[in-house]
């Protein structure tokens, strides 16, 4: 039986599995406990580019705040990109305001990742982890960590462009073993697990839940997986010559040369 089918043949086992680890290894993040819309929204934009031990004293300052989407709206683009300073890719800061913008007008805030997915800043991946955390919607996240951890549960021979592709491929095995019951937890519980143990290089599987089901642990080398290009280095070598008299500049040339 190939590997995916042999998974998904054992699909609510390794369900409760995930789900009891979960449960109890959890870290305590500050959008887990007591969590809102908002609270959820928030994390999810300062995740997309950031790692959570990054993005953990921007989130609890910007909670403080500006705690509601009420506040964001109304805050000045300087306010909001005064907070975000330092966490980088500022436009999802810009976005975030936007978005608050438009939720306050709608009542009641959307519900379906399609709906999300029209807003500002919300790809389908973000849609998915709004939806599914804050809504109970059966919406599978792919993110880097679940791409790595799909990848070695199913020990995937496919070799893959690069990561948007993987988790393209790997988008309908994160459907099928999603739990339609907690979908959010399981989300999360598949994000934490690829930061947590799933490691990229040095995985823990003795801590792992979900060992008894993968392909990647059995055959004996887990890091080989997921099968990705090397990135292409491209090596550009610019050739310029000037010609100056006075200060003043005569003749430019400029030869850009592209090598592989
Ligand atoms: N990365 C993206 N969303 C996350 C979440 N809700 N918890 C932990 N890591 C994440």
């Amino acid at each position: 039986m190939p590997p995916s089918a042999r998974l998904a043949a054992h699909r609510s086992a390794f369900r409760s599995a995930l789900l009891g680890w979960y449960d109890e290894r959890k870290r305590d993040l500050p959008w887990r406990t007591h969590p809102s819309l908002y609270k959820t929204v928030v994390s999810e934009f300062m995740l997309q580019q950031t790692q959570v031990k990054t993005a953990l004293p921007y989130f609890d300052r910007w909670i403080r705040e500006l705690p509601d989407f009420t506040t964001l709206a109304a805050a000045s683009e300087d306010r909001v990109l005064k907070l975000w300073e330092g966490l980088g890719y500022y436009r999802r800061a810009r976005n975030l305001r936007r978005l608050a913008q438009a939720l306050v007008a709608i009542h009641p805030a959307p519900s379906t990742a399609e709906a999300w997915g029209d807003l500002p800043g919300v790809g389908p991946y973000t849609a998915a982890a709004i939806t599914s955390i804050a809504f109970g919607a059966a919406e599978a996240c792919v993110d880097g960590n679940v791409v790595r951890t799909l990848a070695r549960l199913t020990a995937d021979a496919r070799p893959h462009r690069n990561g948007t592709s993987a988790a393209r491929s790997l988008a309908p095995l994160a459907r099928d073993l999603l739990d339609p019951h907690r979908p959010g937890d399981h989300n999360q519980a598949m994000m934490e697990l690829g930061a947590t143990v799933c490691l990229r290089h040095n995985p823990q599987c003795l801590q792992c839940p979900a060992a008894p089901w993968c392909s990647a642990r059995a055959s004996g080398d887990p890091e080989r997986f997921p099968l990705l290009a090397p990135k292409a280095v491209e090596r550009i070598e610019v050739v310029r010559a000037w010609c100056e008299h006075d200060r003043h500049l005569l003749l430019h040339r400029a030869k850009g040369e592209s090598r592989r």
